[in-house]
């Protein structure tokens, strides 16, 4: 490993995009939200006109290994791409959300994207933010963060992000997509999202955003060795 890194997973709406920024602006490190990789894989299977749930998994796959997914920018402004389509906005729906849970289930997408999102973290370190950053992509490194929060406040916070971009949804509709997404995620057999043990815990449920942060900067602090 060439620089620093550090591995934040957890369950949906924890606020693991709003930390991983803040951490990765003020470490000066890459940002990587490798949960834009699996929603574009899966917005590209919904235009290849493969319905929910996935049956053909050899056909998921086919489309994830041709199609060119890159993740570029700061924390500042990352932007997501698709065959060199932005689509920052699109991958943003509560539709796409279902695709991207519904791929990331697939081993050979899995492969793919952690494979590369292993290559982005050990040539220049980053934050890496998702599911299994600390158990199977780079699961060497001792920054390791564990976010959750109950599924009630992270509905919550969802549905006010949902809301402010005025999209159609109810708070039932919200929790029961989330607890769905939390059931599918922490259930899958390869790469489930899981505390190994090896992860500092940080339950966000009452804590702001900076308080999060701060946390994980000191402890990020505590684990570097001065030079000399
Ligand atoms: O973090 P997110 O909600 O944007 O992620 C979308 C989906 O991708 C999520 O349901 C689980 C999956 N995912 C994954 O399996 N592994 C990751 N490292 C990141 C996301």
């Amino acid at each position: 490993m060439k620089g620093l890194v550090v591995a934040i997973d957890g369950p949906s709406g924890v606020g693991k995009s709003t930390v991983g920024k803040a951490v990765a602006a003020r470490l000066g490190l890459p940002y990587l939200d490798t949960g834009a990789m699996y929603r574009a894989v899966g917005l590209a299977v919904k235009r290849k006109g493969i319905a929910l749930p996935l049956e053909d998994r050899e056909a998921v796959v086919a489309v994830a290994s041709h199609v060119d997914v890159r993740v570029t920018g700061s924390a500042a402004d990352a932007r997501t791409w698709l065959n060199g389509e932005d689509v920052s906005r699109e991958i943003r729906t509560p539709e796409i959300s279902a695709y991207a849970s519904a791929v990331s289930a697939v081993p050979g997408v899995r492969r793919r994207l952690a494979g590369m999102q292993r290559s982005l973290a050990l040539e220049g370190g980053g934050v890496l933010e998702g599911r299994d950053i600390g158990t199977k992509v780079v699961p060497e490194t001792p920054h390791k963060f564990f976010l959750t929060a109950t599924v009630e406040v992270r509905a919550r916070r969802r549905f006010a992000e949902l809301s402010a971009r005025g999209a159609p949804q109810t708070f039932a509709q919200v929790l029961s997509d989330m607890e769905a997404r939390d059931h599918a995620d922490s259930t899958r057999a390869d790469s489930p999202l899981l505390d190994d043990g090896t992860y500092a815990r940080v339950d966000t449920s009452a804590l702001s955003v900076e308080e999060v942060v701060d946390r994980v900067l000191s402890a990020v602090g505590r684990g570097v060795q001065p030079p000399g």
